[in-house]
């Protein structure tokens, strides 16, 4: 499996989850790249820090999902294409899944209309697995909104402000993706000890 995306709602743990991962692999061998969804890239980081900004104006949803999908073009060409060219594993943590569930199933865009400009931006790339970490979405937001408080000068972002019915809207929509594509996208059950989920991630490796 060569390139491998991670999804779920906020605070599910599947950053822990990527970084465990890409350890397990390393330690077989390979050559592991991990990047992030929005980011990745010089420009990536700086639209991430625009989307995420709660102190901005409302952002329309169509402007929101363009700048996700200029950050994934940009993210595609420049780093995981070039990176699966050369033979290595790539780890993206959020990918066009991210896109559906948040802007489609989330906002309430047209899906189809999204799925088109994933493939657009995309050119076509596909994860060859996906892990969706499945959490409940009171307990991910507790723990996004705890870790913020630990650190310190931190604030929430716009989706964490966003409310519970937006959050179960994207649960759902993942739950969906899932069913759509049971071979791609392997549901895990969040609500256990970090070390078996990350075993259980390994094993459908
Ligand atoms: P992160 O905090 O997991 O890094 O994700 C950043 C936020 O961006 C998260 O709240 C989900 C959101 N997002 C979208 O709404 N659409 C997308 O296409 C992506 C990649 C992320």
């Amino acid at each position: 499996m060569a390139f491998i995306t991670f999804e779920g709602v906020e605070g599910c743990g599947k950053s822990t989850q990527m970084e465990l991962l890409k350890s397990f692999l390393e330690k077989k061998g390979r050559k592991v790249l991990s990047v992030r969804e929005p980011g990745g890239t010089a420009l990536g980081e700086r639209v991430r820090a625009i989307l995420l900004d709660s102190k901005q104006e409302p952002v329309d949803p169509w402007a929101e999902l363009f700048l996700y999908e200029a950050c994934r073009a940009q993210l595609v060409k420049n780093v995981i294409r070039p990176a699966l060219e050369a033979g290595k594993t790539v780890v993206c943590d959020r990918f066009t899944d991210s896109t559906v569930a948040y802007q489609g199933f989330g906002r309430g865009l047209d899906i189809k209309t999204i799925e088109g400009l994933n493939r657009l931006a995309t050119g076509g790339l596909k994860p060859d697995i996906t892990f969706l970490i499945d959490c409940d979405i009171e307990v991910g937001l507790e723990r996004a909104l705890s870790r913020i408080k630990e650190k310190k000068g931190a604030r929430e972002d716009r989706f964490e402000k966003e409310d519970l019915a937006f959050h179960g809207r994207v649960r759902d929509g993942y739950l969906s993706i899932a069913a759509n594509d049971p071979k791609r996208v392997r549901v895990i059950a969040a609500a256990r000890e970090i070390a078996s989920i990350h075993e259980e991630i390994c094993g459908c490796l």
